[in-house]
């Protein structure tokens, strides 16, 4: 796991924004795996202005997004596929057919899982798979004691990330509480993840998830036993960490080695 410690939560989203675009440099057609939830959203719209400059481009692009609400359809402003709409993929040149969020709405949920991730399979699988981690060590839905090995599915969400998205929601507003997501097999199946972290919140988790035991008490930690993770975290979401300066060493050696 490469873990690098930024200032703030911009110099995340602009750490990550670097990655996002040396790798869509080497491979334009890359099949990106993607997150919502706040903490990508500085990530998004620096991608988009990178987009506007000229730097980047989206058009051969596929994405797959990690998650979405059962029972509300794309059309819902909470849903994940309103907010991929808003938030990202009307600022940048994407082909919208080939962006993919699970079908909230699907009449057979578990059929449909099953299908999202065939169709992931159908396009090569996914290059770079971008996440968030919740408090509770979530990544996607999977909560806490979700397999290690699991594929997309439908979970039930947990007290604690009903409460914590409770806040999109507006007073007496139906807030679903299942959801479909991607499972923890299927993101260890993708080349290269890129997880970002920012703020004080998040501290415990992330420290589970790179120096904790591998256990589905918090799945994020399963990244441990995939081979290509980049983990870009604020002070704050480091400040848990036994010993962030472990972390600050290797990247300067690594940079002194052009890595
Ligand atoms: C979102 C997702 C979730 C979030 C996590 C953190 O698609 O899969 O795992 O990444 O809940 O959410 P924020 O960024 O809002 O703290």
């Amino acid at each position: 796991m490469r873990v690098l410690i930024r200032d703030s939560a911009a110099d995340v989203a602009g750490c990550g924004a670097d990655l996002i675009e040396a790798r869509l440099a080497a491979r334009p057609a890359a099949v990106l795996g993607l997150a919502t939830g706040a903490t990508p959203l500085a990530l998004y719209r620096e991608l988009a202005a990178r987009a506007r400059a000229g730097r980047v481009s989206f058009s051969d692009v596929t994405t797959f997004n990690l998650d979405e609400y059962l029972g509300l359809d794309g059309a819902h402003p909470q849903s994940y596929r309103a907010y991929m709409d808003r938030e990202f993929f009307a600022h940048v040149d994407i082909d919208i057919a080939r962006t993919h969020v699970p079908a909230g709405n699907a009449g057979n949920a578990r059929r449909a899982a099953v299908e999202y991730d065939r169709r992931i399979a159908d396009a090569g699988g996914i290059d770079l798979q971008l996440l968030g981690i919740g408090r509770n060590g979530h990544i996607g839905f999977n909560e806490p004691y979700s397999s290690l090995s699991s594929r997309t599915r439908v979970k039930t969400l947990s007290a604690n990330t009903i409460a914590d998205n409770a806040r999109f929601f507006a007073d007496g507003e139906y807030q679903p509480h299942l959801a479909i997501t991607v499972g923890i097999g299927t993101i260890l199946d993708a080349r290269e993840v890129l997880l970002l972290a920012t703020g004080e919140a998040k501290a415990a988790a992330v420290r589970d998830m790179i120096e904790g035991p591998v256990a589905a008490r918090c799945p994020a930690s399963a990244l441990q036993l995939h081979a290509h993770v980049t983990v870009v975290i604020d002070d704050a979401a480091a400040s848990a960490l036994d010993d962030p300066e472990f972390f600050r060493h290797i990247e300067r050696e690594d940079r002194a080695l052009g890595d």
